[in-house]
């Protein structure tokens, strides 16, 4: 009789452990709802907010910033480029080969590492002596030492910060992103920064170009299809940009006579209107961070952020309901849990939830959690993406609405009606590239925003280091009319 009663008391506990779980995911799973109404609202502030950037700086938190690219490449660029991508979690180096009209990319070398750490907070003078020093590896590794002897190559930095440009190749930043933080380069040109550094590793290279990552994916979408309109970086941040007419740039209206259109670098990471999904952990997030108030799409979107938002989760679940067992202190520390991680258990297809068990017993060093915590966990990790991808979805409905290329421009008779133009963005990031379910779910929201019809003529495109390759492109293109450099 005393072991019945301790069984059922065990079972009543077991019960009430399950019981608060479940309330916890249930409750975070309602704040992070997206019916299609609550895109479809979002859809429409992010063309407001469009209109407001564009209409006077500081008219909006997006910063609608000039890049001073009023033309993309189209595959008549020739010779030997290089191109430096920095600002993710990788830094990039790049050698491309153009063969000319026809041809299009003849050779293309790529190297990558990831920044350290410690160069993040850092100062300009090591950041930039750093990215010079690899650049200059890479080029004798490529052509031999440069004595003298080379000619000098053109050079396209890719940047991926809000810069506030002067013309196409120089800039200051305005504030930094994505956990970088150098504070001695407050009003400094940055190509400067750059070009001196180069000159002190003693390469023989002119800064010809300086983009944002969005940019670079834009033009090496462009050049693979002439109908790309825009583009979106899902990666540790998030941003896009799009192809702008300049008559819609009020706040630059004097200033951009002598252009046709003029790509436009949204900084969409800092869009925020009350109509997205937040809950209390985003909210808390938002106010350890080294940037409250700042970036609040980013913050519900990108692969800085997703990881983390679902440890706090499920450390709450965990100390709530106790269906972890006992919990390590690791799932308590702050961004313990990485974005890729988080996918891997997303996407683990194997009857018992191999991977989230491995990974809770080598990461979080939680060991043998039950197989129904660990579909707890995937639920989570569902939730967490599937709102982020509905959001990008709603971004870039939000963009082809304000060029017109929703298809929601009213016919002649005044009837809504299907586009037949094609509409193309270029997506780059890890987080679009490496995770089906992601992309998978922005499909699927696309579609649900817009009708079967209308969304049968916009087409994402996965681009790898678009935003490097396409910066070399810009180089080029940017001085196809120059002689010297080739
Ligand atoms: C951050 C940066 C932005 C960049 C994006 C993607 O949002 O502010 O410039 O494009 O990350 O890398």
């Amino acid at each position: 009789c005393v072991i019945a009663a301790a069984l059922v008391s065990r079972r009543v506990k077991s019960h009430r452990r399950w019981q608060r779980a479940a309330e916890l995911v249930a409750e975070f799973e309602e704040g992070c709802a997206t019916s299609v109404g609550r895109l479809k609202q979002v859809v429409d502030a992010m063309v407001v907010e469009m209109h407001a950037g564009l209409a006077s700086d500081g008219g909006s938190k997006l910063k609608m910033l000039l890049t001073y690219v009023d033309s993309l490449p189209d595959g008549s660029e020739e010779g030997i480029f290089y191109a430096l991508d920095l600002g993710g979690t990788n830094f990039r180096v790049l050698q491309v080969q153009l063969g000319g009209k026809g041809s299009n990319i003849l050779k293309q070398k790529v190297e990558r590492q990831p920044i350290p750490q410690e160069l993040m907070i850092s100062t300009c003078e090591k950041m930039f002596g750093f990215i010079a020093s690899k650049l200059k590896q890479f080029v004798e590794r490529e052509e031999g030492l440069q004595e003298g002897s080379h000619k000098t190559r053109a050079l396209g930095f890719t940047f991926s910060f809000p810069v506030r440009q002067n013309s196409v190749s120089s800039g200051v930043l305005i504030k930094w992103t994505k956990g970088f933080d150098i504070e001695d380069i407050a009003e400094k040109d940055i190509v400067e920064c750059l070009q001196e550094a180069l000159t002190k590793e003693g390469l023989s290279m002119q800064v010809a170009v300086l983009v944002n990552d969005t940019v670079g994916t834009l033009a090496l979408g462009h050049y693979h299809d002439q109908d790309t309109v825009a583009a979106v970086i899902i990666g540790t941040g998030t941003n896009a940009c799009y192809v702008e007419r300049p008559d819609a740039i009020i706040k630059y209206q004097g200033l951009l006579t002598n252009y046709g259109g003029m790509v436009i670098n949204m900084e969409w990471g800092n869009f925020w209107t009350s109509h997205l999904p937040r809950t209390s952990y985003d909210i808390d997030l938002d106010e350890d961070s080294p940037n409250p108030t700042d970036q609040g799409f980013e913050k519900l979107i990108s692969g800085m952020y997703l990881g983390e938002i679902t440890r706090r989760v499920l450390s709450r679940v965990a100390v709530e309901s106790e269906v972890f067992g006992d919990v390590s202190d690791k799932l308590s520390q702050p961004f313990a849990l990485s974005t890729p991680l988080m996918a891997t258990m997303h996407e683990d297809d194997s009857a018992d939830l191999r991977e989230v068990k491995r990974i809770f017993e080598q990461i979080l060093q939680i060991p043998d959690i039950p197989l129904k915590t660990r579909r707890l966990v995937v639920k989570v990790c569902d939730i967490v993406t599937r709102r982020a991808a509905r959001l990008v979805a709603s971004g870039i409905v939000g963009i082809l609405k304000k060029i017109g290329r929703d298809g929601s421009a009213p016919s002649t008779s005044g009837h809504l009606r299907a586009q037949s133009k094609r509409s193309v963005v270029a997506v780059e990031g890890g987080l679009y590239e490496g995770y089906a379910l992601f992309r998978d779910y922005v499909d699927e929201a696309i579609v649900e925003i817009l009708g079967e019809e209308l969304a049968q003529n916009i087409f994402l495109k996965s681009t790898a280091d678009g935003s490097g390759t396409g910066a070399a492109l810009l180089a080029a293109a940017h001085l196809s009319n120059r002689k010297g450099y080739i």
